[in-house]
C-alpha cells in the first residue's frame, strides 16, 4: 500500500513544522509550504516535499493550485496564520493592520480552500484548518487581540462553507491549544510535540459525523 499524503500549509516553523516531522517520522508522503526559499532546507532534512506558497500572493496560490493538481490528499491542513495587533477592543486597528491579519487569514483561506477540497475529497480524506478557541464567539471571555478574533471567526465561517461543498471530505476546524511557539510565546501551556500529536490523533479519529464541526487539540468538542 502505497504512504498516505499530508499537505501541511504553513510549515516552516511551530506547529507547523512539528506535524510536518511528525507525520514524516510515521511514514506518511509530507508535502509542506513555506514561504521563503530558505525555510525549505530543514523540511526536506526530513524528506517532506517542499512547496512555495505566500497566502498574500494570488498568483503564488494559483500556481499551487496547478502543482497539486493530480494530489491526492488524505490530509490537508491550512495552519498558517498570523496573530496581529495584540489590542482589544474598542481600539480600531489600522487599515494596514487589518489588511494584513484578514488577508493572510481570511482572504489566504478563500484562496487555497477551493483548492484543496476537490483533491481531499477525491482521497476521502480531512480537510482541517487551524483556528483558534479566541475565533469562538460562544467560548469569548474578553476582547484581547480582537482583529485576530475576528480573523478566526471568518475562518471557521470558511470552514463550514467547505463542509458543506467537499464532500466526503471531512472538514474540521482545530484548535491547536496555547502552544508555545513564536505566536503562542513562552509561557504557553502546551509543548509543541504535545499540540501536533493530538492535532495527528484527533484527525485520525474524525468520522463522518464530525464534518462541519470545531475541535480542540486533544479531540474534545469546541462550540462555535
Ligand atoms: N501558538 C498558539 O498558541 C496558537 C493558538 C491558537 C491558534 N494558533 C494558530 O496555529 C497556527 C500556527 O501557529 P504557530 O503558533 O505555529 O505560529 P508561528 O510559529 O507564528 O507560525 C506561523 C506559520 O504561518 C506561516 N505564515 C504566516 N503568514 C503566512 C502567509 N501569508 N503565507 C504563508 N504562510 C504564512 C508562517 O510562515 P513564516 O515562517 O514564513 O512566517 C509560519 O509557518 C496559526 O494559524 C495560529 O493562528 C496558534
Amino acid at each position: 500500500m502505497s504512504a498516505q499524503t499530508a499537505l501541511i500549509i504553513g510549515a516552516s516553523r511551530g506547529i507547523g513544522f512539528e506535524l510536518a516531522r511528525q507525520y514524516r517520522a510515521e511514514g506518511w508522503r509530507v508535502l509542506a509550504s513555506v514561504r521563503r526559499p530558505v525555510d525549505a532546507a530543514a523540511l526536506e532534512m526530513l524528506g517532506c516535499i517542499v512547496l512555495q506558497l505566500d497566502l498574500n500572493d494570488a498568483a503564488q496560490c494559483v500556481a499551487l493550485g496547478e502543482r497539486l493538481a493530480t494530489e491526492q490528499l488524505d490530509i490537508a491542513l491550512l495552519n498558517a496564520g498570523v496573530y496581529g495587533p495584540l489590542t482589544g477592543a474598542p481600539e480600531t486597528p489600522s487599515s494596514h493592520e487589518f489588511d494584513a491579519v484578514m488577508h493572510a487569514n481570511v482572504l489566504g483561506a478563500m484562496r487555497v480552500l477551493p483548492l484543496l477540497g476537490p483533491l481531499v475529497a477525491s482521497a476521502g480524506g480531512r480537510l482541517a484548518v487551524t483556528s483558534s478557541s479566541m475565533g469562538s464567539i460562544s467560548l469569548r471571555t474578553n476582547t484581547n487581540g480582537w482583529l485576530y478574533r475576528a480573523s478566526k471567526a471568518a475562518l471557521n465561517s470558511l470552514l463550514v462553507d467547505a463542509s458543506l461543498s467537499y464532500a466526503p471530505a471531512i472538514c474540521v476546524a482545530l484548535h491547536p491549544g496555547w502552544v508555545r511557539t513564536a505566536m503562542g510565546g513562552d509561557g504557553a501551556d502546551l509543548d509543541v510535540v504535545e499540540s501536533a500529536a493530538g492535532i495527528r490523533a484527533t484527525l485520525a479519529g474524525l468520522r463522518a459525523t464530525d464534518n462541519g464541526h470545531f475541535f480542540n487539540y486533544n479531540g474534545a468538542p469546541l462550540s462555535w
